[in-house]
């Protein structure tokens, strides 16, 4: 199915908890989209989703500080899952982040997010180090990964 990409609205705030929702264990709130949708001095992030058929199917949240992006959230509609949105969508970041003058893109994931640590390490992140204990895991806690990409001299086209 074809999709586009656009910049998220603030009155997207409520679709994209409703997605995060249905595939986070920890979901953000639809104030957090809304703060990180809408466009004001000194906020530094911004959100793309992707649609098909006017229909909102995935997003990612990316936060630019100076030269460093970090991708803060990133999510597709379970029932359109595994059908490359989640790396088109991650490529479409990442071009934006670079087009503003990005050079590093930062992530965090957690250590059992299998799905995204294939994603994030077929579209180039590597690991630099470890974040113990740095996810609550029901009763326990888990590690967080840390991981980065140099966008320097890439180009990353959205697919
Ligand atoms: C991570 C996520 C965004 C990927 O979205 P997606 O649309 O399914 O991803 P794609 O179809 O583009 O998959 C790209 C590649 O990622 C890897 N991948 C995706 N899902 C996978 C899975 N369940 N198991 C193993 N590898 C997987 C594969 O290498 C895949 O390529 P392939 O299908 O050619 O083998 C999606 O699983 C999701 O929304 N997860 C819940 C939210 C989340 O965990 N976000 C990341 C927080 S750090």
């Amino acid at each position: 199915m074809t999709h586009t990409f656009r910049p998220a609205a603030a009155a997207d705030a409520q679709t994209l908890a409703a997605i995060d929702a249905s595939v986070n264990i920890h979901p953000w709130s639809e104030a957090q989209f809304a703060a990180a949708c809408t466009a004001s001095e000194g906020n530094l992030s911004w959100a793309l989703v992707a649609e098909e058929k006017a229909v909102v199917v995935g997003f990612a949240v990316v936060s630019l500080v100076l030269d460093e992006a970090t991708l803060l959230s990133i999510a597709v509609d379970p029932q359109r899952q595994r059908r490359g949105l989640g790396r088109a969508l991650l490529l479409a970041a990442l071009a934006r982040a670079q087009s503003e003058g990005a050079l590093r893109c930062l992530l965090e994931v957690r250590e059992s997010n299998t799905a995204a640590r294939v994603l994030y390490t077929a579209s180039g992140f590597t690991l630099d180090g470890v974040r113990k204990n740095y996810y609550p895991c029901g009763d326990t806690r888990e590690d967080a990964l840390l991981m980065s990409k140099s966008l320097k001299g890439t180009a990353n086209e959205c697919a």
